[in-house]
């Protein structure tokens, strides 16, 4: 093992380190990974020592980890597992951090920000006074500042103090497997590829639903709201990579730059009360941390269109919600219909929790009838145990990539600048606008508003 690579978490005791890093990093230990560092730095301010905080940490571990636990590999993991208490808002207390490091002999560092993006900037003020931060990597997790000009600001100030090419902004999403196998169920495959456009598909949806409301993450939630939380992010990187031209070649830089052109060409057609909805669950202003009174958005739902030769006039609607009745995270191809009455084909890409793709195209019905039925075929990837256990989790991926210094499949700062200006613009369109935050019951299928925005132009969201 790398014995010098040193990998800190800020917020080492927040829900993203306990339910995603520290599984990944289970995951990754149990992969026998020997590139990746092997020390573990949590960061945190609660009264914890390492011992209190590694059988804290195997709790989550053991529940959220992909492969199957085991003792033995846990405490491999543990051992290295080293919990540093400290207030990472006060700057003095970085100059223990530096005291500490070097007692341990730390080598490189990679460094996790595993905190509300308004923080990264007091988290770097603070590594100035680390020895050999500035060479280090960073890891920054979305959403990349809360409005457009808080991301600029706070690029500059990331780029100002690491490498650009030491920045590595995470979009999990981007790491997980059904996303990365899009490019290629469009591009290597005619039957796709020939009819991917406006000219023949009728709408395309991308829906990202969840049961989980906002639990601990009220006070970060309730800054944020669904629109910044997944829509800047999650479901902008993968709406432009459904949309986007085919790279010239498998690079990655042709990839962002194709991903780009998409971004840059969205548009919110007519009046935004026509185009987007929000919304919020029953019951969410009693969580923790959560405003009394507020109006942030727990749903949202977007008709968008992208400019573009491509795509001109054709709809993409995205969704995403909390405390729904079910997680689903789904990219739904909708194919014009041949015939007034025919129903339509639909491809649906299947990305959580099941990964697969399914299928559904007109037959005749058996037998003395020329009625039209629909064959409905469903491929299931993740029903075999051996691509379960194969396919790694996004975040172990993502990690992984980044300890080994692979920069694909992170986001790029003109990806996030662009997605920025779109939704500060909508945002600002519908407050403006005086538009409400609906209220929906927990459990159902969100506002009703939302399905109304489809029906007005004559569709439906595809369960
Ligand atoms: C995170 C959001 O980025 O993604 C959360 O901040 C959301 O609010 C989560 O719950 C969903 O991730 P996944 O992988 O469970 O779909």
């Amino acid at each position: 093992m790398n014995k010098e690579q040193v990998f800190t978490i800020f917020g080492g005791t927040g829900d993203l380190t306990f339910r995603k890093l520290l599984p990944a990093l289970y995951n990754i230990e149990a992969a026998k990974d020997k590139e990746l560092c092997s020390r573990v730095v949590v960061i945190g301010r609660r009264d914890y020592t390492s011992e209190t905080y590694r059988d804290m940490a195997k709790e989550w571990v053991e529940k959220f980890a992909r492969l199957r636990f085991k003792e033995e590999t846990y405490q491999k993991l543990a051992e290295n597992i080293i919990y540093y208490r400290m207030d990472f808002t006060d700057e003095n207390a970085y100059d223990g951090l530096d005291n500490f490091y070097r007692e341990m002999g730390a080598g490189s560092h990679i460094f996790y920000f595993a905190v509300a993006p308004r923080f990264f900037g007091t988290i770097v003020n603070g590594l100035k006074r680390v020895a050999g931060a500035e060479a280090g990597k960073v890891v920054l997790e979305k959403p990349f500042g809360e409005n457009l000009s808080a991301a600029a600001k706070l690029n500059e100030e990331m780029e100002a103090f690491f490498r650009p090419d030491h920045i590595y902004r995470i979009d999990h999403y981007l790491g997980k497997e059904m996303v990365r196998n899009i490019q290629i169920i469009r591009f290597a495959n005619p039957i796709f590829s020939n009819v991917w456009d406006a000219e023949h598909i009728e709408c395309i949806q991308i829906s990202a639903l969840e049961e989980v409301g906002v639990e601990t993450r009220g006070g970060y939630y309730d800054h944020s709201g669904a629109l910044k939380d997944m829509v800047q992010n999650h479901l902008f990187q993968i709406l432009s990579i459904v949309a986007m031209e085919q790279p010239g070649t498998l690079a990655v830089e042709d990839m962002h730059r194709e991903q780009i052109k998409v971004l840059k060409a969205l548009s919110i057609p007519g009046n935004i009360s026509e185009s987007m909805v929000l919304g919020q669950y029953e019951g969410y202003r009693g969580e923790p941390s959560v405003d009394k009174e507020s109006a942030t958005e727990t749903y949202a739902a977007l008709r968008l269109l992208v400019d573009n030769d491509r795509w001109r006039g054709m709809p993409f609607y995205v969704r995403t919600g909390k405390k729904l009745g079910k997680r689903e995270m789904q990219v739904a191809v909708v194919f014009k219909s041949p015939v007034a009455g025919v129903e339509s084909n639909i491809l649906n890409i299947k990305i959580q929790p099941t990964e697969g793709v399914y299928l559904q195209f007109n037959i005749k019905k058996p037998g003395e009838t020329e009625e039209v039925i629909q064959a409905k075929m469903d491929f299931c990837q993740s029903c075999s145990f051996v691509n379960r256990m194969n396919t790694p989790e996004a975040y172990e991926r993502l990690l992984g990539a980044c300890m080994r210094g692979e920069r694909s499949w992170f986001s790029q700062w003109d990806q996030v600048e662009t997605s920025w200006k779109y939704v500060d613009e909508v945002r600002e369109q519908y407050r403006n606008m005086g538009l409400p935050t609906y209220e929906y019951a927990q459990g159902g299928s969100g506002p009703k508003e939302a399905e109304e925005l489809l029906e007005r132009y004559g569709h439906t969201w595809f369960e």
